[in-house]
Order: C-alpha cells, then sequence, then structure tokens
C-alpha cells in the first residue's frame, strides 16, 4: 500500500521527442520535486522510469512555443491556465523495472510506452531506490532527493573508467574519494600524477593501507624514481631532447660500444664517452659529440636517470596506494618515463607477477592527445584495448575529451561526466559515451561544482549525483583562494612599508 501513498500526478501523454513523457501534478501532491528526480509509472508488465528533466510553468511557454508544441504540449499549456498549482512535468524514459524469473531487474529501456490505464505517476519506493542508486559498496555520493550513491567494486572496475571534466569540476576530488573507498577493499592502486596534488590523498589513507609515493628527478623527501639507462637508446634519448641526427648518430656510436663492452654504465659514463670524442674526433664529428653531450648533461641534471628502476612488484601490491609525483618535469619526459613504466606493468600483469591493478592517469590527453603520436600514446592504446582481459583496469581523467585519442576514450565503457560547457568536448562526450542522449549533454553546462553523471554497461539508469563533500584524505588539488591571499599579502608589505614622519 505504499505505493499508493507514493501517488504525485499523473501521465498527460508524450511530448514531442517520443522518449519524453509529459506529467501533470499539482504542487500540494509532490513537495519539491530535486532536479534529476526519477518518478515511476507501473503498467500491467512494468515499472517505467521517468527522470524529471524540466518543469513548465506558464510562464515558460511563450506564443511562440504554444505554435510550435505538440497537441499534449497544448493540453498541458491549458491545464497550467486553468490551476495556478498545477505543473506539468517534462519527463525522460530513462529505464524500467521488471519481473523476470522471479525476481525484479532493472533495465535501460522499457519495452514500450503504452501508459496505463490509471495514468498514475509515483515517487520511487525504498526498494526501486535502492536498486537504481545504492549498486555497491563504493560510497561516492547522493542524489538531490537524498538518496544514497554506491557503486560497485567488480561493475566499476572490470571496464575502463573515464572521468570528464571541465576545470574546477571535481574530477580529483572525485578520483581521491575513489582511491579512499577502493582502499577499503585493499586494490593495488597506481596514480599517475603530473601536478603532485594526490601526495596529501595518499599520505592521509588510514594506516592500514600501504603506500608508495616516488618522486622523479630531485623531489625531495619521496622514493627516487629513476630510469635505467641502460635501457634507453640514443633515440629515445634524441625523441625527448630533440637532439639532430648528427648528435643521436654518435650518440647511438657510443652506447653500442659500451653494451658490447657488456659494461654497467652510467649516464656520466656516456657522457664521459662523448667528451673522449669530443677531444679526439674529426671537426665535424666532435661538434655532434659536443651537441649530444650537452643535451646529456642537461638531462642528467634533473637527477632522472640512474643504474636502477624500482621494482614493479614492489610499487604494485594489494592494499598499496602508489603515486608517481611528476611535477615540474618536462611532458615530453613525463612521456617517455610513463611509457617505460606502463609497458613493464603491462608485461608483469601478463605474466601474473603482480595483482589486478587499477592504473589511474590523470590530465590523460598529456599521454594520449588526439591527432598526434607521442611516446606513450601507443602503450596507452595498447592498456584500453588489451589491459582489461589481463586486469589492469585505466581510470583516465581529463579535462578535454576532445584532445584525448578516441581509441582510449572509445574503450572506457563506464564513464563519469561532470560538469562541461566547451561544444567541442560535448561532442565528444555525445560520441563516446553510449547512453549520453541529447537531454544529457544539455545538462552537464549547467551542472554544479561535484556534480556527477556516471554511465555505463553497470548502470542501466545512469545517476545523477552529487559526489560527497567529506573525504577522509586530504585534497591537494586546492583552488586558489585569491582574496584572502590578497588580503594576508597586503597586510604583510603595508607592515614593511616606509612610513615618512609627520613632519621633516
Ligand atoms: N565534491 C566536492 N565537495 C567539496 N569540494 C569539492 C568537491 N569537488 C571538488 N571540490 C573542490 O573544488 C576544487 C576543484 O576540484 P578538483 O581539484 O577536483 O578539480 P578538477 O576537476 O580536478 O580540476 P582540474 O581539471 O583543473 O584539475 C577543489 O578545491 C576541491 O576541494
Ligand atoms: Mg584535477
Amino acid at each position: 500500500m505504499e505505493e499508493k501513498n507514493l501517488i504525485i500526478g499523473s501521465v498527460l501523454g508524450q511530448a514531442s521527442k517520443s522518449e519524453e513523457i509529459l506529467v501533470v501534478t499539482s504542487l500540494d501532491k509532490s513537495g519539491k520535486l530535486k532536479k534529476a528526480t526519477i518518478l515511476a509509472h507501473d503498467t500491467s508488465y512494468e515499472t517505467i522510469l521517468l527522470q524529471v528533466v524540466d518543469k513548465i510553468t506558464l510562464s515558460d511557454v511563450s506564443e511562440q512555443d504554444l505554435f510550435l508544441m505538440s497537441e499534449n504540449e497544448r493540453l498541458a499549456f491549458k491545464i497550467l491556465e486553468k490551476s495556478p498549482v498545477t505543473y506539468v512535468l517534462k519527463t525522460l524514459i530513462v529505464g524500467s523495472i521488471r519481473l523476470e524469473e522471479n525476481q525484479k531487474n532493472i533495465f535501460g529501456s522499457p519495452n514500450s510506452f503504452v501508459a496505463d490505464k490509471s495514468r498514475d505517476v509515483r515517487k520511487l519506493s525504498k526498494e526501486e531506490k535502492k536498486m537504481i542508486y545504492d549498486r555497491g559498496s563504493l560510497e561516492v555520493g547522493i542524489t538531490f532527493d537524498d538518496s544514497k550513491v554506491t557503486l560497485p567494486v567488480n561493475g566499476l572496475l572490470q571496464r575502463h573508467l573515464s572521468i570528464i571534466g571541465m576545470t574546477g569540476c571535481g574530477k580529483s576530488f572525485l578520483i581521491g574519494l575513489l582511491c579512499e573507498e577502493l582502499a577499503k577493499h585493499n586494490a593495488a592502486i597506481l596514480l599517475l600524477d603530473p601536478h603532485n596534488e594526490y601526495l596529501p590523498m595518499a599520505q592521509s589513507l588510514p594506516k592500514k593501507t600501504k603506500r608508495m609515493l616516488y618522486g622523479l628527478g630531485t623531489a625531495a623527501g619521496l622514493n627516487k624514481f629513476t630510469l635505467d639507462v641502460k635501457n634507453i637508446s640514443a633515440y629515445d634519448f634524441k625523441h625527448f631532447t630533440g637532439m639532430g641526427d648528427g648528435s643521436t648518430s654518435i650518440l647511438d656510436q657510443v652506447i653500442r660500444e659500451m653494451k658490447k663492452r657488456n659494461q654497467r654504465y652510467s649516464m656520466d659514463d656516456i657522457i664521459a664517452q662523448l667528451n673522449n670524442k669530443v677531444n679526439n674526433s674529426s671537426k665535424s664529428e666532435a661538434t655532434a659529440a659536443s651537441w649530444a653531450r650537452n643535451y646529456l648533461q642537461n638531462l642528467a641534471s634533473t637527477g632522472f636517470f640512474g643504474t636502477s628502476e624500482p621494482k614493479i612488484g614492489e610499487m604494485i601490491q594489494a592494499n598499496q596506494v602508489s603515486v608517481i609525483a611528476m611535477s615540474g618535469i618536462k611532458e615530453k619526459i613525463q612521456q617517455f618515463i610513463i611509457t617505460n613504466l606502463l609497458q613493464r606493468i603491462f608485461d608483469a600483469r601478463r605474466k601474473e607477477e603482480i595483482p589486478p591493478v587499477v592504473l589511474i592517469v590523470e590530465e590523460a590527453h598529456r599521454f594520449a592527445p588526439s591527432g598526434q603520436n607521442v611516446s606513450s600514446s601507443d602503450i596507452l592504446r595498447t592498456l584500453a584495448t588489451e589491459g582489461r582481459k589481463f586486469g589492469i583496469c585505466l581510470f583516465v581523467a581529463s579535462q578535454r575529451p576532445n584532445r584525448l585519442d578516441s581509441t582510449v576514450l572509445s574503450q572506457c565503457v563506464t564513464n563519469i561526466v561532470m560538469k562541461i560547457k566547451n561544444p567541442a568536448d560535448l561532442a565528444s562526450v555525445r560520441e563516446s559515451a553510449e547512453n549520453a542522449t541529447e537531454d544529457v549533454i544539455n545538462q552537464l553546462p549547467k551542472f554544479e561544482r561535484g556534480e556527477a553523471l556516471v554511465m555505463g554497461e553497470s548502470f542501466p539508469v545512469s545517476i545523477r549525483f552529487m559526489v560527497k563533500s567529506e573525504r577522509k584524505t586530504k585534497h591537494g588539488g586546492k583552488s586558489v583562494d585569491y582574496k584572502s591571499i590578497w588580503k594576508e599579502e597586503t597586510k604583510r608589505t603595508d607592515s614593511e612599508t616606509y612610513e615618512f614622519p609627520d613632519e621633516l
């Protein structure tokens, strides 16, 4: 009988688009309906789920609208005109709940839409809300009408995930939250962190979770992440220094000679050998060698070339969050380091030397940009297409889906979309996310900070929710508080200003 009490209105009919249904209701019955609320209409074989997308009030309807409106919308207008406490909801069919094999199941679309005789539209029952929103054990947020939103661990990880939204919309905050929630399930997580913003999160995780924090180059207080120079060819060096062909060829010669002697060698040894060439070669060769030496000296000063590399088995372990902090390192070098690292992870996972892992790639458009091939593009495409089978789940975050490689983006079949305004980015979400209907796309520019929509195979009905603001761990990607910093700074500099005495 609970369901009778939930009735708030009735179906008026289909709107101008067939998937849109108009519902008449009155303020007293529905109370305040929150945005994106899902309502239900019971037919004899299923419960059709209708998400509120718009509330039409008399003032919203212009004469021109009226002229363009379908019959049912005209009817809606007439109803509105008669009673000021009545309004019309434009709703979207987003799924259905049907009894199959003695069990209620949720589906992405109804068998058909034929309004039941009763035409009753009701609020969801507790059980239905649970089916739609409470899907697992990762607690991520709350809907606008106060239902808890949880995501399933396996449902989320068995497909790659993209997290897309414009700057400041809350992507990194959500990633931090997901790490925190996944850590409760002993996850093995590796975060590629171009801005060092996940270090506070990892450092503040509960004690039970192990953490390994790596810094490239000379970052203090972190485990040193170095690349073994033995695994780097002259052409690799060329790739990220931009050295000329002559210098590359001399460098190649030097590296080959050292390898032939089966010698352990460091960056300094290569530089010493190049010096040798500078002093003992013909003029043109000496010039090429001196250029190569200068390039390598520059690289050596960054401190991320060594004679060993961190072991993958140490970096990726169950119940461990590892962060590779890369701030301050040139993009080309970040790409190169990631290529090498991801290839080793892929190999180790294929041989099952490490547990299944979640690889989080922040600012993914840097590492697999659309329309160009950078050194990390291939391995990211490989991981996107083949990684899943081997227990590698990618979380790919980007402000600019339009600038992200389309293979990588399209393999992320679970999508968490946050606020997006740019038309080109909206277009790429439209293309890559299966469930992104035109109505969904139109809502994205109006999203608030922290508002998210999760879509994908594990979510027959997409969930629109607010990411919860309480996190146990610290978020590193804080927005700059201009006002208070300027105020503080003014106070500080004012007190330092020399004041003229009143009388000289
Ligand atoms: N759900 C939330 N609750 C409270 N604060 C939030 C939430 N989401 C984001 N914020 C705050 O908003 C600011 C921006 O969030 P965040 O760093 O996650 O943005 P972003 O989408 O990663 O941006 P960018 O693309 O520039 O990295 C931060 O100060 C963060 O603390
Ligand atoms: Mg961010």
